[in-house]
């Protein structure tokens, strides 16, 4: 890497010999490509980013219209233990104050879960593929990341139960897993506790929570009473449409939450985040929209891939797994990203032969099904 420095490389090796070796080997987490960035590129203007599994349904009005109002007040730092936030989440949800901790987006919570729970050479069981940054959050501490392989592209909880060891702190189970969309049952999650040795975390990360319609749908939340260690994530990134304003939160027993309060920032949610969530939060009306927008189109895009004759794995969130005939994700991403579609092919997952597409809004996903039928011909 070239750099301004007079004497870089002399600096760069010093920096090498100083850092924390974990990080050597640690290979970031690449986000979806911006639209910003491909139409610059492409010299188009009407590209659609099907990506990120953003809502397409857009922020709840109620929250941009609360976040104008609080603009003039940004001269203040945020109330850092957002008094009135972590009261009404509570209150929804039933449980005490002091069973709540917010982060800067629920990526955060796991940075704090792993930085407060576990020491170099400890081990975190997550599903493989799942959530991309549970081993990079993992192995930046020093610990051990023990990836379990998905069983037909479900969590294999009793695998994970056996692959916990004294090293283990954490368990995490993404539901609905990123990137599949499918969700482990309640009978399967009952069972997964009760064979869990006592003593490990479990972190139940639920960011897509709010569009799961399964009647067997886990809420991790019933079972904080199980005798075991649960911290349950949700978000507002994605149902609730607020993904630029960073913050989620954890919910779990006192104790668990008061470790991670040592380890975040003061301030780690900022004030318009704040307001927002607490509007949103009162935006039932816009949260239905989004939920039900999700539930139609996907039924839509089921129907419309079943004409193409391209395979699918049923989704429990706002986005879904395409396994591509020919079995080339990574080209077909490419042939869409050319015609102005950014969906994310799940090559680097492990996943060949199948790309990651979030349900968009009906007109994106009408352009997105037509493009996609003539890139597949
Ligand atoms: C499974 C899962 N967990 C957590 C997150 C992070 O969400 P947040 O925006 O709340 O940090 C994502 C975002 O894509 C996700 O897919």
């Amino acid at each position: 890497m070239k750099s301004d420095y007079k004497n870089g490389d002399a600096i760069a090796r010093k920096v090498d010999a100083l850092v924390n070796e974990a990080l050597k080997t640690l290979v970031p987490y690449a986000p979806g490509k911006p639209m910003e960035e491909l139409e610059r590129e492409l010299g188009i203007s009407d590209s659609i980013k099907l990506a990120s599994n953003e809502s397409s349904m857009g922020p709840s009005p109620r929250a941009v219209a609360a976040i104008a109002e609080a603009l003039r007040g940004l001269h203040r730092y945020p109330d850092g233990s957002a008094y009135r936030l972590v009261h009404k989440i509570a209150a929804r949800l039933g449980v005490g104050a002091n069973g709540i901790v917010l982060g800067n987006g629920s990526n955060e919570i796991i940075e704090l879960v792993v930085r407060g729970f576990m020491l170099p050479g400890d081990e975190a069981v997550f599903a493989h593929p799942s959530f991309a940054i549970y081993p990079l959050v993992v192995q930046a501490a020093g610990g051990l990341g023990v990836p379990v392989p998905l069983k037909d592209l479900t969590h294999d909880l009793p695998a994970m139960a056996r692959a916990v060891t004294p090293r283990t702190k954490i368990v995490f189970v993404c539901n609905p897993n990123n990137p599949t969309g499918t969700a482990v049952r309640k009978d399967a999650f009952e069972a997964f506790l009760r064979d869990l040795p006592d003593g490990v975390l479990v972190a139940v990360d639920e960011a897509y929570f709010e569009y799961m319609d399964d009647p067997q749908r886990v809420d991790s939340l019933q079972y904080h009473d199980s005798g075991k260690i649960l911290l349950t994530l949700r978000t507002f990134s994605k149902c609730y449409g607020l993904a630029g304003l960073r913050i989620g939160y954890g919910v779990g027993h006192p104790r668990l939450i008061d470790y991670l309060h040592r380890v975040r920032q003061p301030f780690n949610v900022n004030w318009l985040a704040q307001v927002g969530a607490l509007a949103a939060l009162d935006d039932d009306a816009h949260l239905r929209v989004s939920v039900e927008n999700n539930r139609e189109q996907l039924a839509r895009i089921y129907k419309a891939l079943d004409a193409m004759g391209v395979r699918y794995t049923r989704s429990q969130a706002n986005f879904l797994l395409l396994h591509l005939p020919g079995g080339d994700g990574k080209a077909v991403y490419d042939r869409l990203l050319r015609r102005g579609v950014i969906v994310r092919p799940m090559d680097s997952y492990d996943l060949p032969g199948t790309i990651r597409v979030t349900v968009g809004t009906p007109e994106e996903n009408t352009r997105f099904l037509a493009e996609l039928g003539e890139v597949i011909q």
